[in-house]
């Protein structure tokens, strides 16, 4: 097991270039399926999530070479369209392979993706979606057999704007004979992303980012060269690291608007934020203020990615605020963890309330989750004394090389190796 050592206290200071959206990179690396042609991806950041995908292509039969940022998949010699039930287990993104793998072969075979740390996370909303296209769905013996004699074009209503439902049927709909619409899809600049690539791959779609998806199916797919938007979750997260430990940070590669509630709520807690086309610049107050009570929403609303980190945020905030997280069922496993850390959180049912405290002392706690384990970094860097967080491959999937990018701007933050049963060094 690994661990950062975090010396808090540090002024930050310093620039950034944000790497490739995790969450564009994950489908559009399953989206290479579909072509039969070899696409290149450029900007991919070495993140264990994305490592897991491009070993899943690769089982599958794909010819996968990453060379720097940049990730090359072959996917005509694709022999399988069975999910390697190993590998689907590591990452909950594998289910995105389900549209891509319906379309390319008329059949896909999976493992159901099971739950992880922040919820149950059915796939109800992806199944009703594909059986409308025409796909025929099993559970057998704990397996997902899905078929489709030929895919067809629908109208296709989501009860919710599911990220990856909406992903799914986008890249199942690129194969399926005549128009797709989907009906209330997921906003998220990372569906506008797969949307783009796929069009660079010659697909006729048309709508992400609005009410209304249009797809329309059979178009023979091409070879592609692809550079996926930069991660605006990273980008949230580096902003909240310097409000909280004060300090100033200036973002490069970033697009404002895809931060524009995370930038709206950071300027609210006192930072002075500036916005130039492709850059980003915050520094921090003296003392944050608490801001007016928040939710999580989909796009274009607040993030539930980021509403860990915000959490980590308000505890030394003038004030007492309170943030609803609507999305997932269990996202607040890190608050037990802040609370040991000196803060005052209480939570009732999907509410935190966060009361703030003049400091955070420092000490050992442990990531249970990819952003909750962000949050608690933001925490040790805000506070006074050593902290040690505990199981950070959590944070590795999300994050490349997290203590670089903090080191970077003056963070004292080491990785270290810790016995797995008693914790020491
Ligand atoms: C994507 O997950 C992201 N992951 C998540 O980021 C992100 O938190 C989430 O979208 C919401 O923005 C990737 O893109 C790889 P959803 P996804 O389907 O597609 C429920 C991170 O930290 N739901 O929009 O799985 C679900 O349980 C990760 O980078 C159903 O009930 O999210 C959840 O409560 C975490 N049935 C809500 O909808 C379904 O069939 C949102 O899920 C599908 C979803």
């Amino acid at each position: 097991m690994e661990s950062y050592h975090i010396t808090g206290g540090k002024y930050l200071e310093g620039e950034y270039r944000l790497r490739g959206a995790k969450n564009a990179v994950l489908p559009i690396l399953a989206a290479t399926i579909i072509s039969g042609r070899t696409s290149i991806i450029k900007n991919c950041p070495h993140l264990s999530d994305i490592r897991t995908m491009a070993a899943i292509l690769k089982e599958m039969g794909c010819g996968v070479s990453w060379t720097e940022s940049t990730v090359s998949v072959d996917s005509s010699p694709l022999n399988s369209f069975r999910i390697p039930q190993n590998l689907m287990k590591e990452i909950r993104s594998s289910v995105f392979l389900m549209g891509p793998t319906i379309a390319r072969c008329g059949q896909v075979i999976l493992s159901d993706p099971g739950g992880c740390a922040i919820g149950k996370r059915p796939i109800d909303i992806h199944l009703t979606a594909l059986r409308l296209l025409g796909v025929d769905i099993k559970e057998e013996e704990g397996l997902l057999k899905c078929s489709a004699k030929a895919l067809k074009g629908a109208a296709v209503p989501l009860s919710f704007p599911s990220v990856g439902a909406t992903e799914n049927v986008m890249m199942a709909a690129v194969m399926a004979q005549g128009e797709t619409r989907i009906i209330n899809p997921a906003r998220e600049p990372e569906v506008v992303d797969l949307q783009n690539y796929l069009v660079s791959c010659g697909a006729d779609i048309t709508g992400a980012g609005g009410k209304e998806i249009r797809i329309k199916g059979g178009l023979p797919l091409h070879e592609s060269e692809y550079k996926p938007i930069p991660d605006r979750i990273e980008g949230g997260t580096i902003l909240a690291a310097v409000a909280a430990a004060k300090g100033k940070v200036l973002l490069k590669e970033a697009i404002p608007e895809h931060l524009e509630a995370i930038l709206d709520r950071l300027s609210e807690s006192g930072c002075n934020v500036r916005k130039d086309s492709g850059a980003i610049y915050l520094e921090a107050p003296e003392r944050l203020l608490a801001v007016t009570p928040m939710e999580t929403q989909p796009y274009p609303g607040f993030p539930t990615d980021m509403q860990s980190q915000f959490v980590a945020l308000m505890c030394c905030a003038d004030g007492t605020t309170k943030i609803t997280e609507s999305i997932f069922e269990n996202r607040f496993k890190h608050v037990a963890e802040l609370n040991k850390m000196g803060a005052d959180i209480i939570i009732n049912g999907r509410t935190a309330t966060i009361k703030g405290v003049s400091r955070l002392r420092g000490c050992r706690v442990t990531a249970a989750d990819l952003r909750g384990g962000a949050s608690l970094v933001i925490a040790g860097l805000a506070a006074e004394g050593s902290t040690i967080v505990d199981n950070i491959s959590h944070i590795d999937r999300g994050y490349e090389r997290l203590e670089d990018i903090l080191g970077g701007l003056g963070a004292q933050i080491v990785r270290t190796k810790t016995t797995k049963e008693s914790g020491k060094q």
